[in-house]
């Protein structure tokens, strides 16, 4: 059973998960219009995998016994100055949900609730992937041609 604190902490964390996706898919919009069709399907596969992320806290309230109630979620911005600038943003905004989480568990410990922080562990392990595989991507559209970082991120949406 969750306390009043954790539910109300794991649905902020809902929406904000739901938040990630709403932004990839602005960026996916972005890079459709700048011509570059396989970052738009790299990040057409991470707005699926937010998804995922927000329906696995999303159940994990339910079957606790809480109920998920669901927020506005924020615009995203629609524009960015390249496509390197919206990957270093997609970085900066993982930085920012590894933190979120880290307080999710903070507080979960605080609660000592062992079941939140268990669940809570395969969000710490993701954030790692998510960080990694954002700034790996920074690196690639630093260091090549965007064209060919292009086709390379397009096998990203095949798998
Ligand atoms: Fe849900 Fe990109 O972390």
């Amino acid at each position: 059973m969750l306390g009043k604190r954790m539910e109300d902490a794991l649905n902020g964390q809902v929406v904000a998960e739901l938040y990630s996706a709403y932004l990839y898919l602005s960026m996916v919009a972005y890079f459709e219009s700048a011509n570059c069709p396989g970052a738009a399907g790299w990040m057409r596969a991470q707005v699926q995998e937010e998804f995922v992320h927000a329906m696995k806290l999303f159940d994990f309230v339910n079957e606790q016994g809480g109920r998920v109630i669901l927020t506005v979620i924020d615009a995203p911005p629609s524009e960015w100055e390249s496509p390197l600038a919206a990957f270093e943003a997609a970085y900066k905004h993982e930085q920012k949900v590894t933190g979120l989480i880290g307080e999710l568990v903070e507080i979960a410990k605080q609660e000592n609730d062992g079941v939140t922080v268990d669940f809570l562990q395969w969000f710490v392990n993701e954030q790692v992937e998510e960080e990694e595989s954002t700034s790996e991507v920074v690196e690639k559209l630093k260091g090549g041609e965007l064209s060919d970082v292009d086709k390379q991120l397009g096998q990203r949406a095949l798998k």
